[in-house]
């Protein structure tokens, strides 16, 4: 790559329709990539040093490319930064440019911390873009194993269900162990978000569900299992076009999630308020804990649902569904 050029990477933000927490413990899942995008800039750097920073991340690092060498220094207690580091990393050596400098610049639009997979989309555009100027090919498979790492040391133990999302786009029936199944998206129902604002970290909430699983929990395992098989009816209703079953399961699967301990109260109002406002169903999405909720609505009802959320106290977002993934573009500066 020229000094003169550099690349940009996007890649989008996910909702998990039916199936979140039980993925973990192999059930199967039903996402789907939305329009809004983490969106990554990677330029060369002179000194040859590496340069991460993102107002949206509030991170503002340099280091230099012996730092990035010492494999001691690759795992601190610096939850975001470190794992792009990794990424970085890996994805220099790969390419056989261990020595590069970059400037890699940050800019995402999805809200961080509230469960629409915006570590994820950062990891996965970041290595496309790093990649991309380095002139190094990688297959959407190569980015999602890149990629994955960085889920791994923020979350602990993930299904992969939020990389395989920001990678592939569109709506996804994901099992671990299974290849990702892609369904046909449909633009005759539109899903709205509702943010509570409450930050809240997926590692702490997946290890809180996982203990119980573990320690041999007879009513998690009942839950788990029904979950598993109400994802199963939501594919087929997706599939069939058959969105008031669809949002019937939506309901049906918040209430396990309520059981199951990862909902809150804020949660629960949005969540009321978008079923009273005429949302085929509704329930939260992501980890819980706070974060964000998602409703499945008509195209004609979405601005009465959004509308609703924000009266309940929750920020609304209109999403329409992301087909493409990851892609990069290049540009002459
Ligand atoms: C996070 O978006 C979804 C969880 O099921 C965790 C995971 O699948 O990695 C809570």
């Amino acid at each position: 790559m020229r000094d003169s050029q550099l690349i940009i990477a996007t890649a989008p933000a996910k909702v998990i329709l039916t199936g979140e927490h039980f993925v973990v413990h192999g059930q199967p899942a039903l996402a789907a990539a939305v329009d809004i995008y983490s969106k990554v800039t990677v330029k060369s750097n002179v000194p040859k040093n590496i340069e991460i920073t993102s107002s949206a991340l509030a991170i503002t690092c340099k280091f230099s490319i012996k730092e990035l060498r010492k494999k001691s220094n690759l795992i601190s207690n610096d939850e975001v930064v470190e794992p792009l580091k990794y990424i970085v990393e890996k994805v220099l050596r790969k390419a056989g440019q261990i020595d590069h400098g970059l400037k890699i610049k940050i800019d995402s639009k999805i809200p961080v911390g509230v469960g629409l997979g915006s570590s994820a989309s950062t990891a996965v555009s970041t290595t496309l873009a790093v990649a991309q100027y380095l002139n190094l090919k990688l297959t959407k498979n190569e980015v999602f194993d890149i990629a994955s790492i960085q889920e791994k040391l923020i979350h602990k133990k993930p299904s992969g269900i939020d990389c395989t999302t920001a990678t592939y786009g569109g709506v996804i029936f994901f099992k671990i162990g299974k290849d990702p199944e892609y369904l046909a998206p449909n633009d005759s129902i539109k899903i709205v978000v509702g943010d509570t604002q409450s930050k809240r970290s997926t590692g702490d909430l997946v290890t809180k569900v996982t203990k119980r699983v573990t320690k041999g929990d007879g009513e998690i395992h009942t839950i788990s299992d029904s979950a598993g098989k109400l994802t199963m009816e939501a594919v087929k209703s997706y599939r069939e076009r058959d969105f008031e079953n669809l949002g019937k399961l939506m309901n049906t699967n918040h209430k396990f999630l309520q059981k199951i301990g990862v909902s809150t109260i804020l949660l629960d109002k949005l969540v009321n308020a978008a079923q009273q406002a005429g949302a085929l169903g509704a329930k939260l999405t992501g980890a819980g804990g706070g974060g964000c909720m998602i409703a499945l609505c008509y195209p004609e009802d979405k601005h009465k649902v959004a509308k609703a959320i924000e009266n309940a106290g929750g920020r609304s977002y209109i999403v329409s569904i992301d087909t493409t993934g990851v892609k990069s573009e290049s540009l002459s500066t």
